[in-house]
């Protein structure tokens, strides 16, 4: 009873089990099938050139960056009052007027790409094609939360047997602490803080202290597209400034995406105060994301996505894949494609085209990777060499015995990699979920009973079959997850902004 899954249709139609209604998007969403219909497309050498030299291009602010002024806990204080003085103008504007405004902003992001595209290479050393796959998603998640605040945060009329006329309304609830994350430094950022804008909070907006400048850039062009400085301030700063924030009581939420340790010392924080308001916290953290490959996976496809989802972007995004679970009879086969594909990844300077891995972002998280794949060294199966001077970890695979060997989401491009035995499946999987996490997981299999099995069993918000594990498209694929990945709503997903907004029902009388 072997089903093999050939035909990519049908493949939609037995993983999902039955055809799910589709939600129409955006038009103006940058689609997989749309990436190169607009903006840029990178097997142009003219195009290329043109880029290469846009993003080397000196960005002297970035030399120059001024230390902020006054101290941490006094700036958090004034950015919330700030927030809350902006809060009845700016939640009393029509979902249609806030909307407009993200609209606006996406068209400015556009215009300004090659800028942005400069300071993700030059602040978070993106590389190129990561680099415009940023702009790209924070344009989607401007117009995708736009869209959806027109559709979803109209007043419903809700009938009742009463005779009373009930209506539903969706509004802000104060100033949100936006604290984003390093690695997509625009694009999560605005992610966050379009959302909450649009459902009609005012935002504190803390950018990674990795990443301050393109973020700066972000919110200058937000306030250019209309909306106003006290509805949208700027706060950068270190973990103090996060933990004062966080720790204010006039703040009405926080929406963060960093480590599981950061998101559980901000739920504490926000309960800590017996008098304050219960206030929602929207954490996106890490994983330790597994792929579990079977023998009738496509080998050649198996290593490309294997390549894709681990050293991709350096290993620096939250969905990539960090234990790679071989069927024992195709563990060497593989292994031995997979350092052959290897070998093909250029790692150096982010700003050459030519570049696949660039450096990591930083001495700390450089010395965190080096030191465990230096303790690791008896179990490499293969490593790269990498240039001399900057942080650059070179890809590691590393052999361990049992999925339960790793502990720790180890944030860059080492992939460990184990084995499972022929007929456990489902305990694989159970393996797998219960490091508590639950990012991304993957299959590769032709099996379509082992599609269904990984969509029972699989505790992870984002399951990904016979396909890369990073990416996730906005509108498409709603990205985010559970267990100590996360509390949802999922980014870029049509239940996210409720979770940001204040919701009234007025039942009157008739
Ligand atoms: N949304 C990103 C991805 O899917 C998160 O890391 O890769």
């Amino acid at each position: 009873d072997v089903d093999l899954l050939t035909d990519p249709v049908d493949k939609i139609a037995r993983v999902g089990g039955t055809r799910h209604p589709s939600i129409p998007l955006p038009e103006d969403l940058f689609m997989p099938e749309r990436k190169n219909s607009r903006g840029l497309d990178l097997s142009d050498d003219t195009e290329l050139a043109r880029v290469k030299a846009a993003v080397n291009a000196p960005l002297p602010f970035l030399d120059k960056k001024a230390p902020p002024k006054g101290d941490d806990a006094s700036r958090a204080q004034s950015a919330v009052a700030t927030a809350l003085r902006g809060f009845p103008a700016w939640s009393r504007r029509s979902v249609e007027d806030r909307a407009a405004c993200l609209d606006r902003l996406a068209d400015l992001l556009e215009r300004e790409r090659d800028t942005l595209m400069a300071l993700a290479v030059q602040e978070a050393f993106k590389t190129i094609p990561d680099a415009l796959a940023e702009v790209r998603e924070a344009v989607d998640f401007c117009r995708y939360y736009a869209a959806q605040a027109r559709s979803r945060l109209q007043p419903i009329e809700l009938p009742g047997p009463t005779g009373e006329r009930n209506v539903l309304r969706m509004g802000g609830r104060g100033a949100f602490v936006c604290i984003a994350p390093w690695n997509f430094p625009l694009a999560i950022f605005l992610g966050q803080v379009s959302a909450a804008l649009v459902a009609g909070n005012t935002v504190i907006a803390k950018p990674a202290p990795q990443t301050p400048e393109i973020a700066a850039f972000a919110v200058g062009l937000a306030h250019g597209a209309g909306i106003p400085e006290d509805a949208l301030v700027y706060a950068a700063g270190g973990p103090d400034m996060g933990a004062a924030l966080v720790a204010d009581p006039r703040v009405a939420g926080v929406a963060f995406t960093g480590s599981t340790a950061t998101a559980k010392r901000i739920a504490r924080s926000l309960v800590a105060d017996d008098a304050r308001p219960i206030v929602p916290l929207i954490a996106e953290t890490g994983g330790i994301n597994a792929m579990i490959v079977d023998s009738t996976a496509l080998p050649e496809q198996v290593v490309a996505d294997v390549v894709t989802s681990s050293f991709r972007s350096a290993g620096q995004r939250c969905s990539a894949l960090r234990l790679l679970v071989l069927q024992e009879e195709i563990a060497d086969r593989t292994l031995e494609m997979l350092s052959g594909a290897m070998d093909t990844l250029v790692v150096g300077d982010p700003g050459d085209p030519r570049t696949d891995v660039g450096p990591v972002i930083d001495q700390s998280a450089y010395d965190r990777l080096m030191g465990h794949r230096a303790a690791m060294e008896s179990r490499w199966l293969k490593t790269l060499p990498v240039p001399a001077q900057g942080l650059f970890v070179p890809p590691t695979l590393i052999g361990v015995e049992r999925i339960e060997d790793v502990q720790q989401e180890w944030f860059g491009p080492l992939l460990h990699v184990t084995t499972w035995k022929s007929g456990k499946l489902a305990e694989t999987i159970e393996r797998v979920n219960a490091s508590g996490y639950g990012l991304t997981m993957g299959l590769h299999s032709r099996i379509a009973r082992a599609a269904d099995t990984i969509e029972d069993l699989g505790e992870a918000g984002n399951l990904y079959v016979n396909r890369s594990m990073i990416g996730a498209i906005v509108g498409s694929q709603p990205f985010g997850g559970e267990g100590l990945s996360g509390t949802g709503p999922k980014a870029g997903g049509p239940n996210y902004l409720p979770r940001f907004c204040a919701e009234r029902v007025t039942s009157t009388d008739t």
